[in-house]
């Protein structure tokens, strides 16, 4: 595994496990990030209408010279405009200033009207609007519900996960059901990068406690996007692969879960 290595997903599209976060990356701060990024290896990037950076991240990328067909880009159908994704999906190309992106997500499963706005999806999909399309922040029970109303299923499922909350049962059954899970918020947001028993574990592996959350995450063959605004934490969160954290480890990693959660709990939208 490096910094070049994807996942198929169900479609055939290959992933980069590895990408760049960006939620809260502000306007003024996401086009040097992204440049940083690229040279340090990185070719997939997160972002989404919400985060009001999607024209600086299409500026960055221009500049940046790399090939846009090089580039994974996700980005996200906001939650008040279920009412016309075709439009919201028009509106991030035309801020990226691309023609395409490679993966399109339903940022929030929306109360009541998620499984309607899936068909607009899939059509943006089967149209060849976008590579794939998939969800984010969908519990088991969404996606169950989802799937009596889907022709194509969700390639991705994008969710908030790290040792401190390891939902177990949703990576078996994503596994199970061939979506690939992506971890976002894989660094708790940095709340838990003191935390005395992930620092005795990254001493081990002479590793910072956040080079072995992203790690424990690709070693249970997930999507990783630990977002950083700076040069170097750029560098330091790609620079995974080069070690591999023992049987023993991940299983003691996998023991820290507390169901701690950085953002709101989607298992309480109905
Ligand atoms: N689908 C969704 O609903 C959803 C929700 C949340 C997040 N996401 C996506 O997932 C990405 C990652 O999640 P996140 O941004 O919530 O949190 P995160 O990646 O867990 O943590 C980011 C925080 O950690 C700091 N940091 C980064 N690398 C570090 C390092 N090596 N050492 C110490 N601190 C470090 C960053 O500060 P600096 O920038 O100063 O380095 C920032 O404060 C987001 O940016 C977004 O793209 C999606």
């Amino acid at each position: 595994m490096d910094i070049k290595s994807t996942i198929k997903l169900n479609n055939g599209v290959e992933m980069p496990v590895l990408g760049l976060g960006t939620w809260e990356s502000s306007p003024m701060d996401v086009g040097n990030a992204i440049l940083w990024a690229l040279e340090a290896g990185y070719r997939h990037i997160d972002t989404a209408a919400i985060y009001g950076n999607e024209k600086e991240i299409g500026e960055a990328i221009k500049k940046s010279g790399v090939n846009r067909k090089d580039i994974f880009i996700t980005t996200k159908l906001w939650n008040s405009d279920h009412d016309n994704p075709i439009r919201a999906y028009n509106e991030s190309l035309k801020r990226l200033q691309v023609d395409y992106v490679d993966l399109y997500l339903m940022h929030w499963p929306v109360e009541k009207i998620r499984n309607n706005t899936w068909k607009y999806m899939e059509k943006l999909y089967k149209q060849g609007k976008c590579k794939a399309i998939g969800v984010s922040n969908f519990t088991i029970r969404h996606l169950k519900e989802l799937f009596q109303h889907t022709k194509i299923m969700p390639a991705v499922n994008q969710v908030e996960f790290s040792p401190y909350l390891f939902q177990k049962e949703l990576l078996e059954f994503c596994n199970e059901k061939e979506i690939a899970l992506e971890a976002y918020s894989p660094l708790t947001r940095a709340k838990k990068l003191n935390d005395p028993k992930l620092a005795a574990i990254a001493k081990k592996y002479s590793k910072t406690p956040a080079q072995i959350l992203i790690r424990w995450v690709l070693q249970h063959n997930m999507i990783v996007i630990p977002k950083s605004i700076n040069k170097e934490r750029i560098k330091e969160n790609a620079n995974v692969f080069d070690f591999n954290i023992e049987e023993y480890d991940m299983k003691k990693l996998d023991l820290f879960n507390e169901n701690f959660r950085v953002c709101w709990n989607p298992d309480e939208i109905l």
